[in-house]
């Protein structure tokens, strides 16, 4: 008998209740529950199973610099950042409004971290997620421009559900590429979510996208509806040094 429900598991692409069953039979065979219940416990197995794989190959695909959560953020180190703002932003609701989240700040202060922990979220819920910074993201749009695929390549950047764009503002992007940038952002538009960090001032963006009309034009379409999340705290790269030069500071006040 167990053989026969082993194929059909097979058959069915059940999996994890074909791993977990002869434990699970051993296991209540002294006192077997009703079986709606052993059926409500099995099946709860192989969807927790089957979510969790999928998640997995949604972030090994998103690109992710390095996976850190929101429970790794010390939030107590950065106190411009709410907690409670960035803990409703992980309900997602964000990704059903198609609202876009901008981080802002210097460098150091975790817009990348906060970025992809909520990337790491909207993965593990099953939504597509891709990290790109600005300047590796200019470089695929003209590269297809000159291959003759932009339209294809904006068409897959446009259908992600969350589209992390890092680093806005570190490198100048020429006049072409904010074209490709504008085009990519009015696609994205009230349809799907974006994510940006960024360290420039929306005031200087003009000099970022070496146009102040496209740059007017991108941040339009970005801040009609989204979360801004000011960072003004300092690095947490730099944190230990910053301690140890007080400390040092405090030896040669003494
Ligand atoms: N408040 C924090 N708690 C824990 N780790 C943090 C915090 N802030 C930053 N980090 C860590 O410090 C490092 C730098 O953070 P991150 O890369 O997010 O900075 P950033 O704001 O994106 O800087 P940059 O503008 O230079 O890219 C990362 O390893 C990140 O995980
Ligand atoms: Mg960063």
């Amino acid at each position: 008998m167990i053989e026969e429900i082993n194929k059909n598991l097979e058959h069915l692409s059940l999996e994890r209740i074909k791993e977990i069953l002869p434990e699970y039979i051993h296991k209540t065979s002294k006192n077997p529950p009703p079986l709606s219940e052993s059926l409500n416990y099995l099946l709860n197995e192989e969807i927790t199973f089957k979510n969790d794989r999928a998640s997995l190959g949604i972030i090994k695909a998103a690109n992710f610099p390095f996976r850190k959560t929101l429970d790794d953020y010390d939030f107590s180190f950065q106190p411009s950042v709410s907690e409670n703002q960035i803990r409703e932003l992980s309900n997602l609701s964000f990704i059903e409004n198609h609202e876009n989240i901008v981080f802002i700040g210097n460098s150091g202060v975790g817009k990348t971290h906060l970025a992809v922990a909520l990337g790491i979220e909207a993965a593990k819920h099953r939504n597509s997620v891709y990290f790109i910074t600005c300047h590796n993201l200019m470089t695929k749009l003209n590269k297809a421009q000159k291959e003759n695929r932009l339209d294809k390549q904006l068409q897959h950047l446009a259908q992600y559900k969350v589209l992390i764009i890092d680093e806005i503002g570190y490198l100048p992007v020429d006049h072409q590429g904010s074209n490709l940038f504008f085009q990519l952002i009015a696609r994205r538009y009230m349809n799907k979510s974006t994510i940006v960090t960024t360290n420039m001032p929306f005031s200087r963006w003009g000099e970022v996208f070496s146009d102040n009309t496209l740059a007017s034009a991108v941040l339009d379409r970005l801040l009609h509806y989204s979360h801004i999340i000011r960072i003004t705290g300092n690095s947490y790269r730099i944190k230990d040094k910053i301690v140890e030069s007080d400390s040092r500071s405090n030896e040669y006040n003494e």
